[in-house]
Order: structure tokens, then sequence, then C-alpha cells
């Protein structure tokens, strides 16, 4: 699965990166902060690693933006229905500006009451779930994120996509360690990282897909357009993917198994995908500071513990990622010739410079 640099990989630091991104959402008629805010998200997902769901991701952003399919500049209305929980219309903005606006709501409620929940219906694809869940705990709060998403994968013992992958997001903040943050959707893997294979040519595993037709594919092309791909661990994991529809879409008020559009095969309306933010406060039993020195003691437990033959050493969900950021940070990002010659054709239709890429990674980045 390509995630990291391929050959004829080319680098660029993540500031050039994220104002070049800034540009071009811009030019699609974003207003400045929230241009930034969709760049930030997207540069973000390729430091930790998820080029999936990094830059690769504007063309087909743009081309909803163009269609109409996307409002530029929604107007996000907020209703507090309990002190605890508050609705967003999203105004089918783009996922990143409602999803965050979502989870600073919820964060402010958390203040209040200790935990915020906040529904969010009529948005869009948001991208890298964690982004929502980090911030949550830049806030010092325990943050989850639930969405449901474009219509693809097969309920365990089924055939046909009335299910999305769903990806569940969780982040609890740590003393010294690194915060807790899994992101998983409930496919075996996403499917962005089987498009992006599909790109490059390469097979993906056997087990992880249907064609249309139902039968078991290794391209990863054809689990798209009415093919499936398939639950983790199968029912386990179909029934968390069924628990994201009811989290995000139906208590939302969004759309949900398999009504919203899908964002690269239906251009007929808006996605009107569903979201929930939960923020919690940590501090709800003990004070701030022992809750993160017992989670630091815990995490040290899990990682002092034997590692399996062949493994070196035992890491926590988000370890892998925020490694990779740290690495990226210095090396600057990788971007394949594919996802290159299509941010270049954005750049030249929007009238956006391309920043200059370097063949070889960068000895100092952003
Ligand atoms: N918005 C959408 O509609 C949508 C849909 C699908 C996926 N996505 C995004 O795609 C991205 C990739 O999802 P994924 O399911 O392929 O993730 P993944 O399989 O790469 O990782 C899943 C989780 O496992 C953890 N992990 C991985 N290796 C580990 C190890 N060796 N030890 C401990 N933990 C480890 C990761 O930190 C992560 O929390 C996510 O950011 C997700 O939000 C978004």
């Amino acid at each position: 699965m390509t995630t990291s640099a391929g050959p004829g990989a080319q680098y660029i630091s993540a500031a050039a990166l994220r104002e070049f991104a800034a540009a071009i959402f811009e030019r699609l008629g974003l207003p400045g902060p929230d241009a930034a805010l969709v760049a930030d998200c997207l540069v973000r997902a390729n430091l930790r690693g998820l080029d999936s769901h990094g830059v690769a991701r504007i063309p087909i952003y743009a081309r909803r933006l163009r269609l109409g399919l996307v409002n530029p500049r929604p107007s996000l209305q907020i209703t507090r229905v309990t002190p605890g929980a508050a609705h967003l219309d999203g105004d089918d903005g783009m996922g990143m500006v409602v999803g965050t606006r979502a989870m600073a709501e919820a964060v402010a409620i958390a203040r209040e009451t200790g935990i915020g929940v906040v529904g969010v219906r009529r948005s869009t694809h948001y991208g890298m779930a964690a982004y929502y869940v980090l911030q949550a705990i830049a806030a010092d709060c325990m943050g989850f994120a639930f969405t449901n998403s474009s219509p693809g994968m097969a309920p365990y013992g089924g055939t046909k996509p009335v299910l999305g992958v769903n990806p569940l997001a969780v982040g609890v903040p740590a003393g010294r360690r690194p915060a807790f943050v899994l992101d998983m959707a409930m496919s075996v893997i996403a499917r962005g990282k089987m498009r992006l294979a599909g790109m490059h040519g390469e097979a993906i595993p056997e087990g992880l897909g249907r064609d249309a037709q139902g039968r078991p594919t290794t391209n990863g092309m054809q689990v798209f357009g009415g093919g499936s791909v398939l639950p983790f661990a199968g029912a386990k994991g179909s029934g968390l993917a069924i628990w994201m529809e009811i989290m995000g879409g139906v208590l939302t008020g969004a759309a949900f198994a398999g009504q919203m559009r899908s964002l690269y095969e239906d251009f007929s309306g808006p996605q009107r995908i569903g979201h929930l933010f939960v923020a919690m406060r940590p501090d709800l039993f003990m004070p701030l500071a022992d809750f993160k020195q017992r989670m630091d003691e815990m995490i040290e437990r899990l990682k002092d513990s034997e590692p399996a033959d062949g493994v070196h050493e035992v890491l926590m969900p988000g370890e892998p990622e925020a490694r990779r950021e740290a690495e990226r940070r210095q090396t600057g990002l990788p971007i394949t010739a594919e996802v290159l010659a299509s941010l270049q054709a954005e750049a030249a239709a929007l009238g956006v410079p391309l920043p200059e890429l370097s063949p070889t990674p960068l000895t100092e980045s952003a």
C-alpha cells in the first residue's frame, strides 16, 4: 500500500504545501481562514503519513466545489438542544470547516458541563478523522469523532455497498507520553489507500474487496463503482460500522446506510454526510495531572510488555503517525508523480503558482 515515498517522489515542506493548498481553496471560493483550515487538515494527513487523505484529495474537492455540490461559504447554524448537546447544520460546507467548528463547540460545552456532544447534519467528506480529536487533545479534552461516509462497504454476509467504511477516531491526552490517538476505518484498510494503490498500478492483498459482481478482487479500482470493501474482523467490524451509521447518520438527521452521495461517484447533489463529536473533560473524577500520570503509567506498562517474535517495539495507536510526522517535518513531504500531475493541473486551471519541489528529501523543513 502506498502511504510513503515511492520512486520518483519529490519533496516539499509542509509550510509551502499548506500555502499552495490554501491558495487553491481560496480561488475555489472559500474565505481565507477556511481555506487555510482545509489546507492544514490535508497537510497534517500527509505529515502523519496518511497520503491517501492529504493533498491527493484536492482534485475531487475542487470538482465538487466547482459543480456547486459543496458550499464554499456555509452559514453554520448551531442550536443548543440541552445543556450538554448541540445540533449543527453544516449547510453542505467542506467537512473540515464543519467538523472543526463542531468539535470547538463540543469542547466549549465540555468546559461548562464536563461533556459536550455535537451532532452534525448536511456535511461532506471530512478527511482524516484524527484531525478533530487532535483538536480536542490540544484543549486538554478527550475527543471522539464519529462519521458515516460514502457507500462502499458491504455489511457482513452481504455483497452490496450499503455501508460506509465509517472511521472512528478517539483521542486521549497523556502527560510525558504522546497522546492516545486511535483513528480507524471499519474496512480491513481504508478505501483511499486502495484507490491510491489502484492509481499506482499496485495490487491490493486478497480478502480486502469485491468487484461489482460480488467476486473477490485484488484490483483496488474494482472496489469502486458498485464493488465493495470488506469490514475488518467480519461481523465485528461490520457491527461497528453500523454503530457509526447510527451515531453519525440516524441520530443526527443526516443521510445514512447508502443514501449519502459518494464523494467520487455521485455528482447528483450534496453528499449529506453526518458526524457526531464528543468532547469530555478528563478531570471529571480526579485532578487533570493525576489523570495524565495514570495515562502515562498505563502506556508505559503496555510498552514495557514483552514484544512478540519479530516485533521490535510495542507501539500505541497514533505512535506510528506521530513518528512519521516528526520525520516528515524534517525531510519534507514526498509527493508522487501521479499526485503532482493532478496538482499541476489544478494549479494551472486556477492560476496558482506551483511551489518548487526537491528531488531529494529536504535537510530542514517546517
Ligand atoms: N473521512 C472519511 O470518510 C474516511 C473514510 C475512511 C478512512 N478515513 C481516514 O483514513 C485514514 C486511514 O484509516 P485506516 O483505517 O487505514 O488506518 P490504519 O489502518 O492506518 O490505522 C488504524 C489505527 O491503527 C494504529 N496502528 C497502526 N499500526 C500500529 C501499530 N503497529 N501498533 C499500534 N497501533 C497501530 C494507527 O495508529 C491507527 O490509530 C484515517 O485517518 C481515517 O480517518 C477517512
